[in-house]
């Protein structure tokens, strides 16, 4: 079977991109390679962990040079990984079903426009809710709000702090969803081509 090309774009440290890195090295991401990493962001430190681990690592400034660099690299799937900017309606119709996107809360709760980073769990936390998690969507015009994919809850305890959350909800559910999602996508695309 023909491996998927996926492009992962970030903005930031990349935890979950090395979550993928790390899945392709251990054969749960499989059916996809990925043969781009590509940033807003010049100095991402994502950036210099693709670099690191040999995979292709670009600064696109817009839409414009992402998509052109993307159409060279022939990228299929696109996985959103910490990615800070929101794309177009063009964008998104180009790779349509084709993107994807991984949020740290439990969709439809605590999402949306200005839902983001340490804001989503602080949200949660003042809401009172005692199960947060992550989500794996597609991504449509509507910020967070495509079809989704997977999802896994995560507890709450007495005494989290946002930064503490944060970090358990990354553990336990982003870094294990993400790679199980982007295999699963990965799949159905490469099966369809063969
Ligand atoms: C993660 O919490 C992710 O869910 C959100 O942005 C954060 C990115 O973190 N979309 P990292 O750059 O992968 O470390």
């Amino acid at each position: 079977m023909v491996k998927t090309k996926i492009a992962v774009l970030v903005s930031g440290g990349g935890t979950n991109l090395q979550a993928l890195i790390d899945a392709q090295k251990s054969g749960i991401l499989h059916s996809g390679e990925i043969v781009l990493v590509a940033s807003n962001k010049e100095n991402a430190y994502a950036l210099k962990r693709a670099q690191e681990n040999g995979i292709k690592a670009v600064f696109a400034k817009d839409e414009e040079a992402l998509l052109k660099i993307m159409e060279a690299e022939g990228i299929e799937l696109v996985i959103l990984a910490g990615f800070l900017k929101i794309l177009s309606s063009e964008f998104i119709s180009a790779y349509e079903n084709r993107i994807i996107n991984i949020h740290p809360s439990l969709i439809p709760s605590f999402c949306g426009k200005g839902a983001y980073g340490l804001h989503v769990h602080e949200m949660a936390l003042s809401y009172g809710v005692k199960l947060t998690g992550a989500t794996v969507h597609f991504v449509n015009e509507v910020p967070d709000g495509g079809q989704i994919i997977a999802q896994k809850a995560v507890e709450i305890l007495e005494g989290d702090t946002p930064e503490i959350l944060q970090r358990r909800v990354m553990e336990r559910a982003e870094w294990v969803l993400l790679p199980q999602a982007a295999e699963m996508i990965s799949e159905k695309i490469a099966k369809g081509k063969k």
